[in-house]
């Protein structure tokens, strides 16, 4: 008992002084699978640290927004992001763009089917182009469009603003269904809505919830149509700076907390719905498997963008383990 309680002293002690304070910047609300895999992970290293390492979690955009997080990594003013891997084109990394494709993933086990596969693998090394090490993907969930009416056909889009991520995919997407894009940062986006600014925009469940969308978005269609996840970063000099039994500390810790991640991504969307359906703010639309078809088609313009950005040896390697399993890159 006195031993344990000597620890817990001990750990208090080091958090006060810790060798090592990871700063971790993020830009969705804390209980949403991204927040809640990186408290996970702030728990897991501060306590099989004993407290000589000490996470630092800046959830919501309360440290870095999208647009300044990307250059803060860059400068050494923040050690760890998990931005969507739709933002990464915009800073020379397009090959993450396939996961922005619409209606190319059916579920998460096709998602982990390049995730935790030789292609996934694959592009976390080739961040070292932008002098990022890729520590491993995180999952939150599929996307539903928002409006203020109905978006169950393309021509429901037609001349629509939607706000989309800073993502040519993504903007050849809502260009292909008539809307036109807007890129705003996640945090500027409810505003955005609330002014008129954008019609409509397009979310997992957990983040159109969390940010209080539903009060400022008429009608939510369950489209299901693209991916939202993330590639946890930290720059190069943090890394090579750290010890290297504290490199496999971090990566374990982490690989812990992304695996947790994905077990409760669902269920946290799932409880998004809920949550929303209880509220009444928002009418929920649901779309057969024609309307789908028909999204589907109309949607096919991104899939020539990327194309154009990332050739088709990549691109068609993605689709085809997307569709099935051990389809090496
Ligand atoms: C968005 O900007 O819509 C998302 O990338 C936010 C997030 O990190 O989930």
């Amino acid at each position: 008992m006195a031993t344990c309680f000597a620890w817990l002293l001990a750990g208090a002690a080091w958090a006060q002084d810790p060798a090592v304070v990871l700063r971790f910047s993020h830009v969705v609300a804390p209980d949403t699978p991204k927040g809640l895999a990186a408290l996970r992970f702030k728990s897991l290293v501060q306590l099989r640290s004993q407290g000589r390492i000490r996470v630092d979690v800046y959830p919501n955009s309360t440290l870095y927004g999208d647009r300044e997080e990307m250059e803060a990594i860059q400068l050494g003013a923040v050690d760890m992001l998990a931005p969507s891997l739709s933002k990464f084109g915009r800073i020379g990394f397009p090959e993450f763009e396939i996961f922005s494709l619409p209606y190319l993933f059916d579920d998460q086990a096709a998602i982990h089917r390049i995730t935790q596969g030789p292609i996934g693998q694959r592009l976390l090394e080739g961040l070292t182009r932008l002098r990022l090490v890729g520590l491993g993907y995180l999952d939150n969930g599929f996307k539903q469009m928002s409006a203020h009416k109905p978006l169950r056909e393309p021509e429901d889009f037609v001349g629509l603003s939607m706000r989309v991520q800073p993502s040519r995919v993504l903007a050849a997407q809502m260009r292909a269904l008539g809307a036109h894009p807007v890129s705003l940062a996640f945090r500027e986006t409810r505003l955005a809505l609330a002014k008129g600014v954008v019609d409509g925009t397009e979310n997992p469940v957990s983040n159109f919830w969390t940010q209080g969308m539903n009060q400022v978005q008429s009608d939510l269609t369950l489209t299901h149509h693209g991916y939202v996840g993330y590639a946890v970063v930290v720059h190069q000099r943090f890394w090579e700076h750290l010890a290297l039994n504290d490199r496999a500390l971090i990566r374990s810790a982490l690989n812990d907390a992304l695996a947790y991640g994905a077990q409760i991504a669902q269920t946290q969307n799932d409880q998004a719905l809920a949550a929303l359906r209880q509220a009444g703010t928002t009418r929920i639309h649901s779309i057969n498997a024609a309307q789908r078809a028909r999204l589907k088609a109309a949607v096919q313009p991104a899939y020539a963008e990327l194309r154009a950005a990332i050739g088709g040896d990549l691109l068609d390697a993605a689709v085809q383990a997307a569709q099935s399993p051990l389809v090496a890159y």
